[in-house]
């Protein structure tokens, strides 16, 4: 399978990595045979039809913080690449963006448009376009893939899509937010809003923009990709009530102590879609503590079941994306 990758950030490079160290079980285990024919990062790109070097990619991206100098004559990146060169699946790993979507929403659209595969672990063109882009894959018959979008490495998608099929979820509300779960788990243990954050930003936890943690546009987005994909809703980030975490105050923790209850941003999709502070008994299993994530769905027959794992992380979103790959490498050799 020819790939291509957008953006080379921490997800994308490990994702290298991880397609490095398991080439021979990928082909044994799944006829799998993946060659990144074309990778651009905000500075340059690099292409080979026979498979870019990933080792040198990666050490290449290291001494000059851009894949422009893999080698000479770079050729323009974005959606100039998609044009140009020939791919079965493209990667789109940059930044989520909540304003337009962009660059990601373009390079999507681009490589439908050229029949290729997509994989996205942003955010973006799935939480301000995901019923237009359902469409869009459906007209040209290509298959689109998230599912490191929601949970990073933990297969929340796929569990509620998959492993509760035949069944109708009501209702489901989740932690979907590493970040302002670490924060408001040290305001419970005595930290002040000003220092939980400091120490979540001195450990590399907090967006560039800070925003899409403490407003909550980050659980938003998420919200808006479980209510499409697995309620069959068709909405989009406007229609979430959005309520952040810089609110939350000592007298708002210590209130929820009292009756035994946590505070945790909530993202839930009970009759409406909302995202807000909620108290939640701290023996209910969806009160996970950390920067770990927990997602309740409430079925008519099976009751609730909760699934709680790191949501987060370079590697742990690179085994989203073979995830996904894998997925689509099945679903093209039935036909
Ligand atoms: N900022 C996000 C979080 C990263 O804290 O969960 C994963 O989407």
């Amino acid at each position: 399978m020819r790939i291509i990758l957008c953006g080379f950030g921490v997800v994308a490079q490990s994702f290298a990595k991880l397609l490095e160290s398991r080439t021979a079980e990928l082909y044994t285990k799944y006829g799998l045979k993946p060659r990144i024919v074309g990778v651009f990062d905000s500075k340059g790109s690099a292409t080979d039809s026979s498979g870019l070097n990933l080792n040198k990619l990666l050490s290449v991206k290291k001494k000059y913080g851009t894949v422009g100098n893999y080698q000479k004559n770079s050729e323009k990146g974005g959606v100039n690449m998609i044009h140009s060169i020939d791919a079965d699946v493209l990667i789109e790993t940059t930044a989520s963006n909540y304003k337009d979507a962009e660059p990601g929403l373009s390079h999507i659209t681009a490589a439908m448009k050229a029949g290729l595969h997509i994989i996205s672990v942003n955010k973006g063109p799935l939480a301000l376009a995901f019923p237009s882009l359902m469409e869009l894959a459906s007209y040209n018959q290509v298959l689109m893939r998230f599912s490191g979008t929601v949970g990073g490495g933990t297969p929340i998608l796929d569990y509620a899509k998959n492993s509760l099929s035949g069944e109708r979820i009501v209702s489901f509300q989740g932690i979907l937010n590493g970040t302002t779960n670490y924060i408001l788990s040290n305001m419970h243990s005595g930290m002040s809003f000003e220092t939980a954050l400091t120490d979540a930003k001195k450990r590399g936890y907090v967006e560039a923009d800070e925003s899409l943690d403490l407003d909550g546009l980050d659980a938003a987005a998420k919200l808006v990709i479980l209510a499409n994909w697995i309620m069959g809703m068709k909405v989009t980030m406007p229609d979430i009530k959005l309520t952040g975490i810089r609110k939350v105050n000592d007298e708002i923790i210590k209130n929820a102590e009292k009756n035994a209850t946590a505070t945790k941003l909530i993202a839930s999709c009970n009759g409406g879609l909302e995202v807000s502070p909620k108290q939640i008994p701290i023996n209910d299993p969806l009160c996970v503590n950390g920067t770990l994530n927990a997602i309740s769905f409430t079925s008519e027959h099976s009751g609730t079941q909760t699934i709680i794992g790191r949501g987060a992380g370079g590697t742990e979103t690179a085994s989203s994306i073979l995830r996904d790959l894998i997925d689509i490498r099945k679903e093209i050799s039935r036909f």
